[in-house]
């Protein structure tokens, strides 16, 4: 169990005391896969605001085990924004209300005391419920073993200098390798599209020299994968960079169709000198 932050009064950033909190959950409910689902009312009450979402849901927990009642199934590992395990929809948005923050990371500071917050799985055919608000995302990890492995030469250690890395290049493969796998874009959009997830794994090694020998075949394999998954197109609405909680643009999808295009252009080309 992680450590729950201390209830009673405490003092937010701006100075002034904060007091704790009751609130009214309506959670989404499902023994399995199998299982019909239900919203549940709970009580939370004493949430100090300096708990994260997730330690108020410990504390509801407590409650339900101490009643000899089920507790509220929900992923989590890392606490700290870097797993991407904790998606869950709060009040109808993919990780709650606060920008570039995942449901971890999200503190009861940002709700008031009396307020009713709605609490659900993402729902995606490609990401079917487990339990309550745990997700099957296995679909994503199928994605990734799709586009397979980079063959540079690993070898001994490398001055770090042998491969030079243009910074604009280098900082945009960072940017990309930020995506933490959450599912939050599939979750908010209305096709259930993971072309956001899939073009931050496209791009983040298709700008870097290592990335350069499979680059072509390592899209055409995962967008085959991603599509043989059940996740929907992307029609440009931008719901998954708006709740990404890395804040993937939305024009690394751009740099994923080029080089789908590209890939698929040559591989007829190939089909074609072949066949003559
Ligand atoms: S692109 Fe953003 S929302 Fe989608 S899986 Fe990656 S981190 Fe999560
Ligand atoms: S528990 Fe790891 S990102 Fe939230």
């Amino acid at each position: 169990m992680a450590m729950l932050a201390k209830r009673g009064a405490s003092t937010q950033p701006n100075g002034h005391a904060a007091h704790d909190l009751n609130l009214t959950l309506q959670v989404w409910r499902q023994k399995s896969a199998r299982d019909a689902g239900r919203m549940v009312t709970y009580k939370a009450e004493g949430i100090s605001p300096d708990m994260s979402f997730l330690e108020m849901l410990d504390i509801v927990n407590e409650g339900l085990i101490k009643r000899g009642e089920e507790p509220i199934a929900f992923d989590h590992d890392c606490r700290e924004g870097i797993c991407g395990t904790c998606g869950m929809v709060i009040n109808g948005v993919a990780h709650g209300p606060e920008r570039a923050t995942t449901a971890c990371q999200l503190h009861m500071r940002h709700f008031h005391d009396g307020d009713t917050v709605t609490i659900e799985p993402w729902r995606a055919r490609a990401f079917p419920v487990i339990k309550d608000l745990i997700v099957d995302r296995g679909a994503f990890d199928r994605i990734i073993q799709a586009g397979g492995y980079v063959t540079a030469p690993t070898g001994g250690a490398q001055d770090a200098n042998a491969i030079l890395v243009p910074k604009a290049d280098a900082d945009a493969a960072f940017d990309y390798a930020a995506c933490i796998g959450c599912g939050a874009c599939v979750a908010m959009c209305p096709n259930a599209s993971a072309m956001l997830f899939t073009a931050a794994k496209v791009a983040h090694l298709g700008h870097l020299p290592q990335g350069q020998p499979e680059r072509d075949d390592r899209v055409l394999r995962m967008v085959e994968q991603m599509d043989v998954e059940g996740f929907g197109a992307c029609t440009n609405i931008g719901e998954c960079a708006a709740v990404c909680p890395k804040e993937i643009p939305m024009d690394v999808i751009s740099f994923m169709n080029r080089d789908l295009l590209r890939a698929t252009r040559r591989k007829d080309r190939e089909a074609k000198t072949s066949n003559e």
